[in-house]
């Protein structure tokens, strides 16, 4: 059985905080499944991660859906939650409950996830009305680069407030989680212990309900890295491991070997 909303809910007054992280793709998701994540987030930060473009804004609906299905189809107990990117909702709600609504009807998602803002506050509630789960996403949201830059979030009184008035609003709308994304962790507590639905966290401190990070990041994959997040292997260098061996065997005549190669005795003589 596949989790569900309602259960990440009720998983996130358990004992030990939610697990989510982002994937891509059906190896690294059946990883995650592996691991035992809660929930595998397939993040328009596929854009910086996946796809070698330096911000989210140019990731389309196709390549979100393309992932999506990929990230579903390898995986039967975490949450699949969709990204919507730049421009793919707040514009037009039409256009908005088509594309979030393909995420689950086509792609087998679960809930979609939504940078959020004082416009998502209607678009949340009618998603939700007609049964696409939302998770809301305040603090830095990074499809605002152009008016936000990557810089920590909430840091004064005043945007503050208005970080924990928006999460109210949107837990009242019927998001079923809220991701804060690099604000203090004096803010993300407070907004924690206020609200009902999890918080899942990235650089927002230990009190959040949940913790998430970018799979390239806790895997070892990029050289750079937010100062939030943390590797907790060094996949690129294995994976550069793997490719010099076999660049060195086939370079070297050791691969393929007998054992590789297969010779049909009636092909001797063709020509
Ligand atoms: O796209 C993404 O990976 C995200 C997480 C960092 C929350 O939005
Ligand atoms: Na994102």
């Amino acid at each position: 059985m596949p989790t569900t909303v309602r259960e990440f809910r009720v998983r996130a007054d358990g004992e030990a905080p939610l697990t989510m992280l982002t994937a891509y793709d059906a190896p690294t998701a059946a990883a995650c499944e592996a691991a035992g994540v809660d929930a595998i987030l397939v993040g328009d930060s596929m854009g910086n991660a996946a796809l070698g473009y330096d911000s989210t804004l140019p990731v389309t609906v196709e390549e979100v859906a393309s992932r999506t299905g990929a990230v579903a189809r390898a995986t039967d107990e975490p949450l699949v939650i969709a990204d919507m990117p730049f421009l793919s909702f707040g514009v037009n709600e039409a256009e908005s409950l088509k594309n979030a609504g393909r995420m689950l009807k086509e792609e087998g998602a679960h809930a979609v996830k939504i940078e959020s803002g004082s416009h998502t506050v209607g678009l949340t509630e009618r998603l939700a009305a007609v049964g696409i789960p939302v998770m809301a996403h305040l603090g830095l949201t990074p499809q605002k680069v152009n008016q936000l830059g990557y810089s920590r979030q909430g840091t004064s009184r005043e945007a503050a407030n208005e970080i924990a008035a928006l999460a109210r609003e949107h837990e009242d709308a019927g998001a079923f989680a809220l991701v804060l994304e690099h604000v203090p962790a004096n803010l993300a507590t407070q907004v924690t212990e206020d609200l009902s639905i999890p918080t899942i966290g990235i650089g927002a401190g230990p009190d959040c309900d949940g913790q998430v990070l970018v799979a390239n990041d806790v895997l070892g994959l990029d050289d750079q890295q937010p100062p939030f997040a943390e590797a907790f292997g060094d996949v690129r260098g294995e994976m550069e491991k793997a490719v010099s061996g076999y660049v060195e065997a086939v370079e070297d005549g050791e691969f393929p070997a007998e054992e590789h190669s297969h010779v049909e005795s009636d092909l001797d003589d063709l020509y």
